[in-house]
């Protein structure tokens, strides 16, 4: 039986058959599952996401231990009170390297959280996502890509994220993409010309530039840039072996 990809353009709505015992990507392209791959491939040594300032703040004292960062933002910036933002440019080896972070956003981490019952979860996002479809096609199950989007509303820079995954999942095994996917796939071929320029023209990527941060959409926009893979579960986000 030939296995299946789709495509969740929000979080609504999601059926748990499709998130259970799945292969699942969840992409935050702008900026949390970037941000997450760029510590990891600073040497950061976990990530935990949780929902709110205050659940992070509570696991700090809770954990007790001197090497936790606490990172995320809250309508793009920085949270009061937090070592870093959510911006990959932050994550340097020299402030990441051997730390745990525990990080919330406003869309990102709640997309990694709904994810949880599945079989194997990865973190996509355009830097990395050759790497991902390399691994997620491995994994000889249905596919689901779960796009955070912008609090319960479809985000462009996800949808078109998912397509580009999709095009590569596609090159690399007998795949039948549902609906979703193939729409995914379709915007993608629409813009894989310069997608850079489609991540720019988002909501969310003129959000960000109007807050002085057009530099983190270009980050955000180079595709294959790394092939670092987070993978989630139990709880953790650990960079995959
Ligand atoms: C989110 O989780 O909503 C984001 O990653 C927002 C951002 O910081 O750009």
């Amino acid at each position: 039986m030939s296995l299946e990809i789709d495509v969740f353009a929000t979080l609504n709505g999601i059926p748990d058959e499709a998130i259970n015992n799945k292969a699942i990507i969840v992409i935050d392209a702008l900026r949390a599952t970037t941000t997450i791959t760029v510590a990891l491939a600073a040497g950061c040594l976990e990530v935990i996401p949780v929902l709110t300032p205050e659940e992070a703040i509570e696991m700090r004292e809770r954990l007790g231990d001197e090497r936790v960062l606490l990172g995320g933002e809250r309508n793009a910036l920085k949270i009061p009170g937090f070592d870093l933002g959510n911006s990959p440019l932050e994550y340097t080896t020299e402030i990441v390297a051997g730390k745990r972070l525990i990080i919330t956003t406003t869309n990102g981490t709640r997309a990694i959280r709904r994810a949880a019952g599945g079989r194997l979860v990865f973190l996509g996002a355009m830097i990395n996502a050759p790497a991902v479809a390399g691994l997620a096609a491995t994994a000889a199950t249905d596919i689901t890509i779960i796009c955070a989007g912008t609090r319960d509303r479809f985000s462009l820079e996800d949808f078109l994220t998912a397509g580009l995954l999709v095009d590569q999942l596609a090159g690399q095994g007998e795949f039948v993409l549902r609906d979703g996917a193939q729409a995914a796939r379709d915007y993608y071929y629409c813009h894989r010309v310069d997608p850079a320029a489609a991540l720019k023209a988002s909501f969310h990527g003129r959000l960000l530039a109007d807050l002085g941060l057009e530099a983190d959409v270009e980050f955000c926009s180079r595709v294959g840039a790394t092939d670092v893979v987070p993978v989630y579960g139990g709880g953790i986000i650990k960079k995959a072996s």
